[in-house]
């Protein structure tokens, strides 16, 4: 593990192209000494595009009247974790714009209970935002063993610019705390070239992460949305992929045994975008299991990839992806955390 300073870091992230291939090999020879060279599989269902937020980034925030906004039945969702198990892929992720209401947390709670129950060994994740405690607690309960709250900047000031006022990054790191101390296995993250960010602040991104003790990270570049208030382009899509693998070759240096994944972002930016993060040091791949019919309604920004491919073709393109670059692909692992294991003291592992 290196211990890094704000500076190094500031140089890390400031490398040109050939100097960063060191520092990419250098992380993926980490990640390979560290947790190995097998990658996990998540798969994804996007549960409802409803949110009660209204991030200035975000396609989907509550003010975007041109969204169909949905929200899949229990046994739509469990028709999806269904075609999860099918495959195999061991872990899944139900994802959803922030809600607080009782019937879409009963309606969580029921669908990561019926999954334990048919599928025992199958890993139920969450991305369902900020919520209370209480009900955080409710959905460990009912089995979920991993949560994933990214922080989006670990600037407070930052965090204002792109967030109403009536979000708070102190509630954000309050939920933080509370699903580590309910045992959750926790995962958080970072937008990268998000407007009016500064390499100063994704050094500090870093430092926080490490200082939080995440388990799993995913973070990925910003991308415009052209009905969210940000619409400027700051980057070309070039310089963004390239932002977010140093970013993850650096977080992979600086927290060897957790769990990076590749994100949706870095292959809305270039089709090789998800081989050249398992490249920089990532572990993690998180494909789409959504129903078809709703995949295009979840746009978090424009060109979101939504495949046609079936499970099928999707896990083997995949697999073909990981064997590419010397990993391999491992469906049958949940892959929880190695960074988790060593420090769990009770938690769902199931
Ligand atoms: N570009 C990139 N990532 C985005 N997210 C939301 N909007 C965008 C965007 N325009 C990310 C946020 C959120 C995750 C679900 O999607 O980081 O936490």
């Amino acid at each position: 593990m290196t211990s890094f300073s704000k500076s190094e870091i500031i140089e890390l992230i400031s490398q040109g192209e050939d100097e960063a291939e060191g520092l990419f090999q250098k992380a993926a020879r980490v990640r390979n000494e560290t947790v190995g060279n097998h990658v996990y599989f998540r798969g994804l269902i996007e549960v409802s595009n409803i949110c009660s937020n209204d991030c200035f980034y975000c396609g989907i925030r509550r003010s975007n009247e041109k969204v169909r906004r949905y929200q899949l039945r229990a046994p739509e969702i469990i028709e999806c974790a269904d075609a999860v198990a099918a495959t195999g892929i061991t872990s899944l992720l139900f994802q959803a714009g922030e809600r607080h209401d009782e019937s879409f947390i009963s309606l969580m709670c029921e669908c990561t209970a019926e999954v334990k129950r048919k599928y025992p060994s199958l890993c139920v994740t969450l991305c369902l935002g900020e919520l209370e405690r209480d009900q955080y607690r409710r959905l460990f309960d009912a089995g979920a063993a991993r949560y994933l709250l990214r922080i989006e900047t670990s600037s407070e000031e930052h965090y204002r610019k792109l967030h109403p006022g009536e979000m708070s990054y102190k509630n954000r790191l309050r939920c933080l705390r509370d699903l580590r101390d309910l045992g959750y296995q926790v995962g958080s993250g970072v937008m990268i070239n998000s407007p009016f960010q500064t390499l100063e602040n994704l050094a500090e991104d870093i430092l926080f992460l490490k200082e939080m003790d995440i388990d799993m990270c995913g973070m990925g570049p910003y991308i415009p949305h052209g009905d969210a208030p940000f619409t400027d382009v700051p980057y070309s899509a070039p310089e963004a992929l390239f932002m977010g693998l140093k970013m993850i070759a650096v977080l992979r240096l600086a927290m060897p045994d957790i769990n990076i994944a590749a994100t949706t972002a870095l292959e809305a930016l270039s089709p090789q975008g998800r081989e050249k993060g398992l490249r920089a040091g990532a572990n993690v791949i998180m494909p789409q299991f959504s129903p078809q019919a709703w995949q295009a309604d979840y746009m978090l920004y424009d060109n979101k990839p939504c495949g046609d491919d079936t499970p099928g073709e999707l896990i083997e393109s995949l697999a073909g992806v990981c064997r590419a670059c010397g990993m391999v692909p491992d469906f049958n692992d949940p892959g929880h955390s190695l960074h988790f294991r060593k420090r769990i003291k009770y938690g769902n592992t199931g």
